[in-house]
């Protein structure tokens, strides 16, 4: 069947046609995957995506639309407004635009890295696939439809680079994102919080509240990659990240409110009896994934860490913000973890970059 061109603002009818059609193969396979999830539903349903103005600006459209018509794309956000490494071992060197700028013996560490991002978006899709169905109210419903496309373009975001940046292991990365299955025993998917079954709306809303946020955080410090495309096309998802959260802390919201007004008026003050949900099970449910979410963040003393930082493939939370740090290069910095506890011990800052970047989530949730 003929397919309008993929949407994109990256020049993909400029590439060589051998890469056209490994993007063209692939979209069919994940329009086979989405159908596989169960969501390619008839009827059209209130939506929005991204579109590129005509003065070149990022935006977004709104419109109804089926599901499997959605306008998935390839968007970068702008260039970096810097042209130099900000930090690490590469500091000061010009940004890597192409894969040739990339250290050969860094593209497996990058590799992995785009995998692993790529790899939450579909998951997070299959655990909510069948929550349209309970849906609370239609608001509700469209609001989880949108989360899912987005998450959905996330996943065309890493596959465009791994299709255009990497290769022969670029496509059969792209091609696995595809036939890894949330919650799988043999062919999970990669995080452990990304294979825990979502079964109703209020851990949608806790997922959404709090393994979303992770989310930003990955991609905040992933946007401070040397490589630019990665790093640009990583800000743009923040956008729509911020969405995913608000649409989780809502739901989390009118949950906490309507559970306060019930046990002014249900008998004894038990909520459960007219049909609400007790604040201790609410409770539950945000432990539970909140701890899944700060696992995410990865070992605290951590080798693979420090490489990533120190070869400049993911910096700290907005390691380019001038004024945010003054040390870029860390040679001797030194965290201490646990500080003020009987468990306080001291290590080197460039493997404490997980940590790191879990305490700016740690404030985060405190908000
Ligand atoms: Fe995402
Ligand atoms: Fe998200």
């Amino acid at each position: 069947m003929a397919r309008p061109p993929i949407p994109n603002n990256v020049g993909i009818e400029n590439l060589p046609a051998r890469m056209v059609e490994h993007f063209e193969a692939w979209r069919e396979s994940y329009l086979d995957w989405w159908k596989w999830t169960n969501l390619d539903l008839e009827e059209p349903i209130p939506l929005r995506w991204a579109v590129q103005r005509e003065n070149g600006d990022l935006g977004f459209d709104s419109g109804n639309v089926k599901m499997l018509e959605y306008p998935w794309g390839i968007w970068l956000g702008p260039q970096k407004s810097y042209r130099h490494i900000p930090y690490g071992d590469h500091m000061g060197e010009p940004l890597w635009t192409e894969r040739q700028d990339i250290p050969a013996a860094y593209l497996d560490d990058l590799r992995r890295l785009i995998v692993q991002q790529g790899d939450t978006e579909p998951a997070s899709v299959e655990q909510q696939r069948y929550l349209g169905l309970t849906a609370p109210s239609d608001h509700d419903r469209a609001g989880l439809f949108q989360v899912n496309v987005e998450e959905g373009r996330h996943l065309w975001a890493m596959v465009y680079l791994l299709i255009r940046y990497f290769g022969k292991d670029g496509r059969d990365e792209s091609d696995a994102l595809l036939q890894r299955r949330s919650g799988d025993p043999d062919t999970g998917r990669i995080l452990g919080a990304f294979n825990n079954p979502i079964r109703d709306w209020l851990a949608v809303f806790c997922f959404t509240t709090f393994t979303d946020r992770d989310g930003k955080y990955q991609l905040r410090a992933e946007s401070e990659s040397a490589f630019e495309p990665f790093a640009c096309t990583t800000d743009f998802m923040l956008r729509e990240e911020a969405f995913h959260m608000a649409f989780g802390q809502n739901g989390i919201e009118r949950v906490v409110k309507r559970t306060i007004e019930l046990m002014k008026t249900a008998p004894h003050g038990d909520v459960k009896q007219v049909g609400g949900i007790p604040l201790d099970i609410l409770q539950k449910y945000i432990n539970e994934w909140y701890s899944l979410s700060l696992d995410l963040f990865g070992g605290p003393d951590s080798n693979n860490a420090e490489r990533l930082w120190g070869r400049g493939l993911k910096g700290r939370d907005d390691e380019s913000k001038p004024g945010r740090y003054e040390d870029h290069k860390l040679s001797g910095g030194e965290y201490v973890y646990e500080a003020g506890t009987p468990f306080e011990k001291r290590g080197s800052l460039r493997r404490a970059m997980n940590e790191l970047l879990r305490d700016e989530y740690i404030k985060d949730c405190a908000k």
